[in-house]
């Protein structure tokens, strides 16, 4: 099974993330691509049996600039067999806290994906709750690979 986590981060949160989970998906066996969003083709994405979206939030809310281009281009795809989750570290000390996660999640589902894992905010730096938060998420998408 090959598994895509395409995250950006700007501060090194996300992409501290991002590597925890790819070290705990391939100690259970799958093969993980990790990558910058900004190196993503969202018309990529079917070929993956799974992809992971990691984003941090921005701007009273926003998608960050450096993540539009992909986010755009998620509108036009067909997701129909793909499988997928979000996830972010973002800040309580913003209004609409973890926003960008949201979008993505929205902007997924609408597009036919197959969401396999509630998404998970965390709040700046990942405590050791948090780190089991994306454990699980990793499970979750696991498993819904193994059922296949
Ligand atoms: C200018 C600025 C605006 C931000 N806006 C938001 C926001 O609207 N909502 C939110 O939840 N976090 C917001 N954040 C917090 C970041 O998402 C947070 O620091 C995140 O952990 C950064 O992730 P990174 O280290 O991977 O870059 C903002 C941060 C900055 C610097």
């Amino acid at each position: 099974m090959n598994i895509l986590i395409a995250y950006i981060s700007m501060t090194g949160r996300n992409k501290k993330i991002a590597e925890h989970l790819a070290d705990y998906l391939e100690e259970h066996n799958a093969d993980v691509t990790l990558e910058q969003m900004i190196d993503t083709d969202a018309f990529d994405l079917d070929s993956y049996d799974a992809v992971i979206i990691e984003t941090y939030t921005y701007n009273d809310g926003e998608v960050p600039d450096e993540a539009k281009d992909f986010y755009d281009d998620l509108e036009d795809v067909d997701l129909k067999r793909t499988k997928f989750a979000v996830l972010g570290s973002s800040s309580k000390e913003h209004l609409h806290f973890g926003r960008a996660v949201d979008y993505f999640t929205m902007r997924l589902n609408s597009s036919n994906g197959e969401q396999v894992s509630d998404s998970v905010k965390i709040d700046q730096d990942p405590n050791e709750d948090d780190f089991k938060r994306v454990d699980q998420l990793g499970n979750y998408v696991l498993k819904s690979l193994n059922k296949d």
